[in-house]
């Protein structure tokens, strides 16, 4: 049987151990730095790189914050996989950064998430994993096996943890809809449907919803916590109506600018995956990166 590594990729260390070690497989460790003129700079930390050769190679690389470097080492990373002569070369992008521009939303623009992962298919992965991407249809025709792993009942079971009171759960947007029904059935609770929309160029949202929320502990899950608008935007709302304790759980905290602030504001407990590193990352996907390598 050909011998397994996991390649931990410089934005993902501690869930690519995780897996490593749910899997019983080494982990590699990689030496990076940035140039002083800004190019990156990214080697497998081995002695004898014959070790991968005819090997099956899962490069663990989550593509948040500094995106484009991450990219970067992604792709390099890839490069060496495929240069040492790797019999398989599986990528996992915990968090795929541009998958919001998954189409054309106003003229002259690029489908950005298509490119990114038409990139990575180029520099040589055979197969693309990665969790609760936000529009899953990016994934198809890559040509290589791509999957979007659900981690909506490891934040279920996270939260159940709690003692929760007549809980409810808000929808925030359309696109929200179906995780939240399948979250609010894993924890035993209520499904409210709000409605959002966007401004495209200004980025500013507009909510509208009601419900009996008195008393309730309410809460949100989404794929992404970026500027916080969205969650704080809901759960304004819902602590207005008079909602108990107040839970915003996601997939990939990004947490740009003051969306810890304020979503601290209104007293809310904010829970995220380690898909991407963060203050709120006490979730960790590493179980279901490791169950489909297994299966
Ligand atoms: C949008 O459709 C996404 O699912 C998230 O709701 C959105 O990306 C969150 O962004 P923000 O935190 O900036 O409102």
């Amino acid at each position: 049987m050909a011998s397994k590594f996991i390649v931990a990729g410089p934005a993902s260390q501690s869930v690519a151990v995780q897996v490593a070690n749910l899997l019983e497989i080494p982990v590699v460790e990689t030496e990076f730095k940035k140039f002083p003129d800004g190019e990156n700079y990214i080697r497998l930390n081995v002695e004898d790189e014959s070790i991968f050769n005819g090997s099956d190679m899962i490069i663990i690389q989550s593509a948040d914050f500094p995106q484009n470097d991450h990219l970067m080492e992604l792709f390099y990373l890839i490069s060496i996989a495929k240069r040492v002569e790797a019999a398989s070369i599986r990528v996992v992008v915990p968090y795929l950064a541009y998958s919001r521009q998954d189409k054309v939303f106003r003229p002259g623009e690029a489908i950005s998430a298509k490119l990114i992962l038409q990139m990575i298919v180029q520099a040589g992965a055979n197969e693309f994993v990665t969790i609760d991407i936000h529009a899953p249809e990016v994934l198809s025709n890559l040509g290589i096996p791509a999957t979007s792993l659900d981690s909506t009942p490891l934040l279920a079971n996270y939260l159940k943890s709690r003692d929760l009171v007549n809980p409810v759960v808000i929808s925030p947007d359309k696109g929200s809809r179906d995780r939240s029904a399948q979250f609010a059935s894993l924890i035993g609770a209520e499904l409210v449907l709000f409605d959002k929309s966007r401004d495209r160029i200004t980025g500013e949202i507009d909510m509208e919803g009601e419900a009996e929320l008195n008393g309730r502990d309410v809460a949100i899950v989404d794929d992404i916590i970026a500027t916080g608008g969205t969650m704080a935007t809901a759960l304004g709302i819902a602590k207005n109506a008079g909602a108990r304790n107040l839970y915003a759980l996601c997939s990939h905290a990004l947490l740009i600018g003051n969306a810890l602030f304020k979503l601290s504001k209104l007293e809310c407990e904010v829970i995220g995956t380690n898909a991407v590193n963060s203050p709120v990352s006490v979730v960790s996907v590493a179980p279901i990166i490791a169950k489909h390598f297994k299966e």
